[in-house]
């Protein structure tokens, strides 16, 4: 009994540390796990600067509308899909950044291989930096969930990293798909004031889906935009 509880323990802690493929899973038997050392919002979810793939580096090149929106499984220009890890891995060599075609891709200057094209905004250093991270780290398939409590909705700490993490991208100044920036505060809150932002980000009937690749946002995420808009949308 005492033996069954540690190994579940250490599985737990495994899970939690180890940072790999696997979610992070626990059964409900051993002690709580410990509580992320991070603080709210997208910030680096893993533990010891892990690169988390699934939780930052796919939104980031899902909702780079000029890297994979306009390369996803629809219309794939030039045979290009950023909408999954194993289609990420087509462009990406493991601990080699200056070997992968993506890589080069976001950090060429000029050339014609230059993503995002022309008149897309380039990724900032701070994104390059966490794809370069995530490829000199193995390039795997992490999937560390960013700590999230439902009951936090605060738009700077919660709500905006979210929008900016998974939306802008398409919905900027340069472009804005459907005529919806979401680049600030005034911008998102018309869109979430005309039902138009729960509606896309819960899949309902009469809105498109949103994100419209990469699967749909975390219940987490959902709930705390909900919550948000519920209390006013207010600027806190
Ligand atoms: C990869 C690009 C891309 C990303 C990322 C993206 N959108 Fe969109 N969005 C689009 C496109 C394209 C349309 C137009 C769809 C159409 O009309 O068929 C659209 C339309 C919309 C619309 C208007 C459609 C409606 O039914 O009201 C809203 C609102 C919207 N997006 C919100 C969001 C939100 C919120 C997010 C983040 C959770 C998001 N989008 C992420 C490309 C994107």
């Amino acid at each position: 009994m005492k033996k069954g509880l540690i190994a579940t323990t250490l599985l737990g802690l495994g899970l939690f540390v180890g940072c790999t493929t696997a979610p992070i899973l626990f059964d409900g038997t051993g002690p709580n796990p410990p509580n992320p050392p991070n603080p709210p919002g997208l910030d680096n979810p893993c533990p010891d600067g892990v690169v988390s793939f699934q939780a930052e580096v796919l939104p980031l090149l899902v909702s780079n509308c000029a890297l994979s929106g306009c390369h996803d499984a629809n219309s794939h220009k030039e045979g290009v899909v950023l909408d999954s890890y194993d289609h990420v891995m087509k462009h990406i060599k493991a601990n080699n950044p200056n070997g992968s075609k993506l890589y080069k891709s976001i950090t060429d200057s000029g050339g014609d291989d230059a993503m995002p094209p022309y008149p897309y905004p380039r990724l900032t250093n701070e994104e390059i930096d966490l794809i370069r991270t995530w490829i000199n780290q193995g390039a795997e398939n992490t999937d560390c969930t960013p700590a999230c409590d439902p009951e936090n909705a605060s738009f700077a700490a919660n709500i905006f990293p979210v929008i900016n993490t998974y939306c802008v991208g398409c919905h900027n100044d340069n472009l804005s798909e459907a005529g919806i920036n979401l680049k600030d505060y005034q911008h998102i809150r018309a869109v979430a004031l005309s039902g138009q932002l729960l509606g896309t980000i819960r899949y309902e009937s009469g809105y498109q889906p949103m994100p419209p690749s990469g699967g749909q946002l975390n219940d987490c995420y959902v709930t705390q935009i909900q919550k948000w808009i519920d209390e006013g949308a207010q600027d806190n």
